[in-house]
């Protein structure tokens, strides 16, 4: 840290606003620490589609930092979360990403949990043990229309304002019926922040993505932009998408809760959605009657963003790992009732954001080998960063709530 003494609360006071964070934001474990307790463990994340885990006992694992979680389809037919973490001397109790079981086993010396969470078995133990006091522990799960969100904290910030706003743009695409083609996890060796931050700004994307420069519209200048958007919206109705705009990304924590937000921002003209050659990549989503040339923004908490076009959505979410190492999951859902191979080729679909994720994975990586120099100094954000300073800015104040 060459020797920099400052307390946190001196750092905070002293970050400079309008610039990028200070070094020790991303090397000083006391900082990472602090927002596993505050930021982390405090907000949503998303963990996957309900499609994921039609029967009971199919159940996902989620890794978050130094959290697993359980994600279950319950006896009952609910989705229910826990963690992974064995009540007996707390081994993690389930060991693969994924599957369908009737017990979870401990590989450690045997319990066995019900896939409501129970603890139905525990060897030689005396017959005053009761075993219904060590049951798995639960952890905080949403589902908001279709989307299935867990919360490292007993006490989450509440998730009916989001339910209740974006109930109209997620109809409009069917999220509760839309179903996973594809899902693929990327390993980026860079501090979470940096991951996010890159996220929120498109003023790379000119240099970096040429797949994505091509079709996306955010980097060109007010007037094209506007000119593009007006076409979109003149298309919008007739394919039965409304034009809604939603923005409360600025709610923070503190007022209890998750901050969201939704927009729709009109493609380069000939492309219908996000693929390679413009054309369509699986069937129209939901009622929707014909291809308006947008893609509409959907952020939901801190963590998780969502892309959709006209005939899938993208949803990304990234999550710490370790102080130096984050990963990005991207979710590709296409209709319910689409079948890979007759209605969508998952190599077609997946294309255009796993080439643009390999490249943000380089310039991310290429970002945190420069932050850890002696010669590292934040520089001030242009124009196109907005959105990645206001993250910044909440992670700021995020990390002063006690
Ligand atoms: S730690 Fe799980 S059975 Fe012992
Ligand atoms: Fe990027």
């Amino acid at each position: 840290m060459h020797g920099d003494t400052r307390s946190i609360d001196e750092l905070i006071a002293g970050q400079k606003r309008g610039y990028a964070l200070d070094q020790r934001f991303y090397t000083d474990p006391t900082i990472y620490d602090l927002e596993i307790d505050r930021i982390i463990s405090r907000n949503w994340i998303l963990a996957g589609h309900q499609s994921e885990l039609p029967e009971p006992g199919d159940y996902k694992v989620l890794n978050v930092a130094n959290e697993s979680a359980i994600i279950v389809r319950g006896s009952d037919g609910d989705l229910k979360a826990f963690a992974n973490v064995c009540r007996h001397r707390g081994s993690l109790v389930c060991l693969q990403a994924e599957g369908h079981v009737r017990k979870f086993s401990c590989p450690y010396h045997g319990w066995m949990y019900d896939i409501d969470g129970n603890l139905t078995a525990a060897r030689s133990m005396p017959s005053s043990f009761d075993k219904s006091a060590y049951g798995l522990n639960k952890v905080s799960l949403e589902n908001i229309h279709g989307l299935v969100f867990i919360c490292f904290s007993d006490e989450p910030p509440s998730v009916d304002a989001a339910r209740r706003d974006l109930a109209e743009p997620m109809a409009m695409f069917d999220f509760e019926n839309l179903k996973l083609a594809a899902h693929k996890s990327y390993d980026i060796a860079a501090n979470w922040k940096l991951s996010i931050e890159n996220y929120q700004e498109c003023y790379h994307c000119a240099t970096a993505h040429p797949e994505y420069a091509q079709m996306h519209t955010l980097m060109v200048d007010r007037k094209k932009r506007e000119r593009l958007q007006g076409h979109m919206l003149g298309k919008m109705e007739a394919c039965g998408i409304r034009n809604i705009v939603v923005d409360h990304l600025n709610t923070d924590a503190a007022s209890g809760q998750l901050g969201y937000a939704y927009s729709r921002t009109a493609l380069f003209e000939g492309y219908q959605t996000g693929s390679k050659d413009g054309k369509p990549v699986a069937p129209l989503l939901g009622n929707l009657k014909g291809y308006d040339g947008g893609a509409s923004d959907f952020s939901l908490g801190a963590f998780s963003f969502l892309l959709a076009y006209s005939d899938h959505v993208v949803c990304y979410v990234f999550t710490p790992v370790d102080m130096n190492n984050s990963k990005c999951d991207i979710y590709w859902l296409v209709r319910g009732d689409a079948q890979e191979g007759r209605d969508y080729d998952v190599d077609e679909l997946t294309w255009l954001w796993d080439v643009t994720t390999e490249a943000d994975k380089t310039i991310i990586v290429n970002n945190a080998k420069g932050i850890h120099s002696r010669y590292y100094k934040p520089g001030p954000f242009s124009e196109m960063e907005s959105l990645e300073r206001q993250y910044v800015e909440w992670i700021l104040q995020e990390l002063q709530r006690v």
